[in-house]
């Protein structure tokens, strides 16, 4: 029987958000322990797709190693590492990138929404990413990624990509199965039929793990909703208030109904200050991990050097099968 790997990444791009917390950090944190290896890795290579000032990008990699760890990531029981210290990473990309098609990757959705948005058509590298996350799954052997829906697609060319190389080179990777989160997408607080992201410009539309818990009140109560003042669950025709509702439900560990109904009698503007309060209750613990271990940056480059070393065992035993078959 294989031994079952996960693995998953974040880009670091600033403090982890509440749909990066929701959609995939805490089931990150669940995994652990599940499986028999556990990666996770910072991936800064993926972050400079798209222009990263240079001492933003160094901060940025500490913020998310201490939001990771505050979240409940365990260094000891997983291998978290930042992407560009283990080399294999774009050694592999290369040698998986002659297996892929220009068509196969101009046909994914992401590059086709990130054309349609852009005046020019991006880098080479945004262009080609998808085959950088095919080689972070497959440098270890991964047989389970978790990923967002956004993410299918993905991973569905990095199957593809193992198959070709497989049937091409002899037998290497096992096909990555994913580990889909269930939790529905955390929408934009200033647009609620658009996801919630780092990425958003607009102010008071994402809330940061680390946010105080006045920036909190004040974002959700401008959260937009609509004109009527109950509190119901109907994502379709009332994206805004559904969107408190998740969160409300995902934060309490309690059912959407469960929220619905405890909830009767109350006005959106009273039911705002709700949400606002059990986002604050849960995120007030780790809000003060993060800032205790953000203030040991030695403790955190220890983790992430111990990490990559870790990391980099593994990856360059597979690498060097790599080579062996495609004749280097
Ligand atoms: P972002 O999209 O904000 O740049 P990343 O691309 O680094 O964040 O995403 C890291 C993880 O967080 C991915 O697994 C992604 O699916 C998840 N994620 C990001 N935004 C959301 C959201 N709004 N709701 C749920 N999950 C999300
Ligand atoms: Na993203």
């Amino acid at each position: 029987e294989v031994e079952e790997r996960v693995f998953s990444g974040i880009q670091p791009t600033g403090i982890p958000h509440l749909g990066n917390y929701l959609g995939a950090l805490e089931s990150w944190v669940r995994l652990q322990g599940q499986h028999g290896s556990v990666l996770y890795s910072i991936v800064d290579l993926h972050s400079i797709t798209v222009p990263q000032d240079p001492a933003r990008l160094r901060t940025s990699v500490l913020d998310v190693a201490a939001s990771l760890i505050a979240c409940g990531i365990d260094p000891e029981r997983s291998i978290l590492f930042q992407q560009s210290q283990v080399s294999e990473h774009t050694e592999l990309c290369w040698v998986l990138g002659c297996l892929t098609s220009i068509p196969r990757l101009r046909h994914l959705p992401q590059w086709k929404q990130t054309k349609s948005n852009r005046k020019n058509e991006g880098s080479v590298g945004l262009f080609a990413y998808p085959i950088l996350q095919a080689a972070d799954i497959l440098l270890y052997k991964s047989t389970h990624v978790p990923v967002g829906e956004d993410q299918i697609q993905h991973l569905e060319l990095a199957q593809d990509t193992a198959r070709i190389f497989n049937q091409k080179y002899g037998d290497c990777f096992p096909i990555p199965q994913p580990l889909l989160s269930v939790t529905r997408k955390v929408k934009s607080l200033r647009d609620p039929t658009s996801k919630m992201s780092k990425s958003d410009p607009r102010k008071l539309a994402t809330v940061n793990i680390t946010d105080t818990p006045d920036d909190i009140r004040l974002k959700f109560r401008k959260a937009v909703t609509d004109f009527t003042s109950e509190v119901t669950f109907d994502p379709e025709n009332r994206p805004g208030v559904s969107n408190l509702v998740a969160i409300h439900a995902a934060v309490t560990g309690q059912t959407v109904e469960e929220v619905v109904h405890q909830s009767e009698g109350l006005e959106t503007a009273q039911y705002k200050h709700v949400v606002a309060e059990a986002v604050i209750q849960k995120f007030s613990p780790i809000r003060a991990e993060v800032q205790r271990l953000r203030a040991d940056a030695g403790y955190l480059e220890k983790v992430l050097s111990r990490g990559a070393e870790k990391a980099k065992e593994r990856a360059s035993v597979v690498y060097q099968e790599v080579r062996r078959r495609i004749g280097f």
